[in-house]
């Protein structure tokens, strides 16, 4: 018999969780006016919220944390930092940032006009907010089959390519400063883009002599995917396929809050020398001084071992089959899941969950609601609140798919986190056609309402 996946650490410092009852957590939302940003922590029980520096760190980060070089400038975690950002993109420089969309603020700043065009696979949010608040637009140029639950495709990250080349054709060269390819795809689910797919971007966008840069936030488990789904690649290392796709492109922006493995902290990656030297300018501006950026020393030196830990098989292989035993187990009991799964989270298909909810009663927000009062569990909602009004009609958008989403922060749970959690949404399935309403906008922002939003209970 095979042996099976197990994860390849052992658990050295533990964290306290309190496990409410369901009278508490009915009063607590209901002080939280409905919403799960309102909530504090210690109110939450297993927190799928976000896998964005919410990780645990391994004893080897921790002790780097120890020896954390905290000069201003020339500081020695930099360098270790820089040296290991360079073995594993092979890009020539490197700029850290606080955090992802620090990066994005600083490179974008430095590439980004108004009027232009940065075509992409469905950009996540902050990313398509820099490039928006630039007064320029942001093209999405994914496959049509991402945008399909039922539909089974390993890659549903990828870039359809004649969408692609008609951006290019129908628009000045000028107006493209670059492609941005996001490895995985967040907001398509977590899925990954193949090396074939990431080639054929690469060599369309030299045709075009268009840079290409990544959002590399989980770079590692779109090459563990590469790995696990696409022939050639069986045999090659997380390392080998990572620095493959790297020299595809001409740069990268990274949230190191994701693959980093670290809690905060980001950085850019370039070959470009002038573009390096226009992002050095902004990077001291908004960030600090080129050899921190943002970041303490210590949590450079750390970053510096996560991105060797993120790159590791053993590690990929028990992060994103943990993830796959939620989703596996949520198929199995019936519930409805985006599938493939995903490399760092589950979504919740809430149209086909709770249908006899209205959906001007907000389904996805309502089951994002009952799984917390029922478990105690924290998954967002990424639905028609997300999508917030248009901004001209100021009606409510209401997106295709509405989902909950289940990010799973790493090394963090166990899989009896994930029965609790698949458990609790099997009970909630059980009775779902007992729900009847949603909820009601009491208080909303004009912009990103999500947030802060005051919800009342129909
Ligand atoms: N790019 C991607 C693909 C992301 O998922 C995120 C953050 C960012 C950029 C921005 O990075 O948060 O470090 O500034 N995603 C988080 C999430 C917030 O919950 O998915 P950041």
């Amino acid at each position: 018999m095979k042996l099976p996946y197990a994860e390849p650490y052992k658990i050295k410092v533990v964290e306290k969780l309190y496990r409410s009852t369901q009278k508490e957590r009915t009063q607590w939302l209901k002080d939280a006016n409905y919403n799960l940003f309102n909530l504090k922590s210690e109110q939450v029980f297993i927190d799928c919220l976000t896998d964005s520096g919410t990780g645990a760190m391994s004893d080897q980060q921790w002790a780097e944390m120890m020896i954390g070089d905290e000069s201003y400038a020339g500081s020695r975690s930099f360098e270790k930092l820089k040296k290991t950002v360079k073995r594993i993109t092979g890009y020539k420089y490197f700029l850290p940032t606080h955090q992802g969309r620090a990066a994005e603020n600083v490179l974008f700043s430095a590439l980004v006009k108004e009027g232009d065009i940065v075509p992409g696979n469905s950009h996540f949010d902050t990313t398509k907010g820099h490039i928006e608040f630039r007064k320029a637009h942001a093209v999405d140029c994914t496959i049509d089959e991402a945008f399909d639950t039922s539909i089974y495709h390993p890659f549903k990250g990828n870039v359809d390519l004649n969408k692609l080349e008609k951006v290019f054709k129908e628009n000045p060269k000028e107006k493209i400063p670059f492609t941005i390819l996001t490895i995985t795809c967040n907001s398509a689910g977590g899925q990954p883009v193949s090396m074939e797919n990431t080639k054929a971007v690469s060599e369309l966008c030299k045709k075009y002599h268009i840079p290409l840069y990544f959002d590399s936030a989980r770079f590692a488990e779109n090459a563990y995917f590469i790995k696990k789904r696409e022939k050639g690649y069986e045999n090659k290392s997380i390392k080998e396929i990572a620095l493959e796709i790297f020299q595809l492109g001409d740069g990268m922006t990274m949230s190191a809050k994701k693959d980093g493995l670290v809690n905060m902290g980001g950085f850019i990656a370039l070959n470009d020398e002038k573009v390096y030297k226009e992002a050095t300018v902004f990077n001291i501006m908004f960030e600090g001084f080129i050899t921190y950026g943002g970041m303490n020393g210590r949590d450079m030196g750390a970053l510096a071992i996560g991105l060797d830990e993120a790159t590791e098989f053993d590690y990929l292989e028990s992060r994103i089959e943990q993830v796959a035993y939620l989703g596996q187990r949520l198929a199995d009991f019936g519930v409805p899941v985006q599938q493939p799964f995903g490399g760092h989270a589950i979504f919740l298909d809430a149209n086909k969950f709770v249908p006899t909810i209205p959906k001007e009663e907000f389904r996805a927000w309502s089951l994002a609601m009952e799984l917390y009062i029922v478990g105690g569990i924290r998954g967002v909602e990424i639905g028609t609140i997300l999508a917030d009004r248009d901004p001209e009609t100021r009606e409510n958008r209401f997106p295709e798919l509405e989902f909950v989403r289940l990010a799973i922060p790493r090394r963090t749970y166990t899989n009896h986190h994930m029965d609790y959690i698949a458990v609790a949404l099997k009970n909630i399935f059980n009775t779902r056609e007992e729900a009847r309403h949603g909820y009601r906008i009491i208080d909303e922002a004009p912009i990103m309402r999500h947030f802060t939003v005051k919800m009342e209970k129909i």
